[in-house]
């Protein structure tokens, strides 16, 4: 890769919108925390858990996702993934994090939600004074289970109210539609809580549309399914939805073949507001800045100035204010300038 390009990339300053808290639980941390809670796992060594992360679909990588999470019991735990992602993403020059969480993958274990909240509160404030990283949390409801289970989530969260902006839909998206979710999302808005989805990952294009028109998403996590259907690639490039493009993660989950075959150029030259981001960086071979360069690598039709569009796309699809989003634009434009092109 042209050296340049790679050294654009790293300084950029970014933010990231689609990153699974849970899915930053790296094996070694895994082991530490079940040994430090008692656990047994059913693999023997880390190499052995790492070596099962070979994924056929969204749904092989979901059964190893929640068997991972169930080390996590107590708040300490909860700090300490969260503060090793905070971390790592401050290496790539992350600035601004809005972070997804499964609570219900927790709770069904008896992991009291006040423990989940507290946990990552800590390790936020941390960031905060010791990093300097902004970060916001989204709550989102698995799909493959109901929405009534999913009113019960949003009830248990709201002692916890002013600890996240947002609420978001993940999990098993086939044959797990927006509709079924319409009425909690609606009860999140009055609350208002901002709204993302998941849809248009492994699930049809008309997923995304009935996000957009049924949940009212205002991102879009995935979308690359998008690419299948000219109207609602029109559509959501008039509207600037944004989409948060997750690279490693479709090609370990096998929405395509290889990141040659990724679409995201294609996102970009149709007008769509795309950024990068990890999904479970811990099981997908990387972080913000990997998903970036192996994208790049693979795509050379991609140029400095999509990795500065992308870089830029981040700030603008995120939740931050406009005052805070043009103090980002600066820093990146400074950036931009240390680094000719
Ligand atoms: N939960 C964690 N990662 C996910 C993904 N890529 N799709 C749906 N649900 C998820
Ligand atoms: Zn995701």
């Amino acid at each position: 890769m042209n050296p340049r390009l790679h050294a654009l990339i790293t300084a950029l300053p970014k933010a990231e919108l689609h990153v699974h808290i849970e899915g930053t639980l790296e094996p070694e941390l895994i082991f530490a925390l079940a040994r430090r809670n008692g656990l047994s796992l059913p693999y023997p060594d880390i190499d052995t858990l790492r070596a099962a992360y070979a994924f056929t679909d969204l749904q092989s990588f979901l059964d190893i996702y929640y068997a991972g999470a169930a080390v996590l019991r107590t708040a300490q735990d909860f700090e300490d993934m969260a503060w090793a992602y905070l971390q790592r993403a401050k290496a790539d020059n992350v600035v601004h994090a809005e972070i997804f969480f499964d609570p219900q993958t927790h709770t069904v274990r008896g992991v009291p939600m006040a423990t989940i909240f507290d946990g990552l509160a800590r390790a936020r404030r941390r960031a905060r004074d010791e990093l300097g990283l902004s970060t916001q949390l989204i709550m989102c409801f698995l799909r493959h289970l109901s929405e009534e289970e999913a009113f019960a989530t949003l009830e248990d969260s709201l002692p916890h109210r002013a600890h996240f902006i947002g609420v978001g839909l993940d999990s098993g998206e086939r044959g797990n539609p927006p509709e079924k979710f319409a009425r909690v999302f609606a009860r999140c808005r009055e609350l208002g809580l901002r709204v993302v989805a998941h849809a248009g990952e492994e699930g049809p294009p008309a997923y995304i549309a009935s996000a957009l028109d049924l949940l009212k998403a205002e991102r879009i996590d995935h979308g690359v399914r998008a690419i299948e259907d000219d109207a609602l690639l029109a559509r959501l490039a008039a509207q600037r939805t944004p989409l948060t493009v997750c690279p490693l993660s479709n090609v370990k989950l096998r929405v395509f073949d290889t990141m040659a075959d990724h679409t995201l150029p294609r996102l970009l030259r149709a007008g769509l507001r795309a950024t990068i981001n990890s999904d479970d960086p811990a099981y997908f071979g990387g972080y913000i800045n990997r998903n970036f360069i192996e994208t790049f690598a693979a795509l050379p039709e991609l140029t400095c100035e999509d990795a500065i569009t992308l870089a830029r796309n981040s700030f603008d699809a995120s939740f931050a204010d406009d005052a805070q989003k043009t103090r980002w634009h600066a820093e990146l434009d400074a950036v931009v300038a240390r680094h000719p092109l």
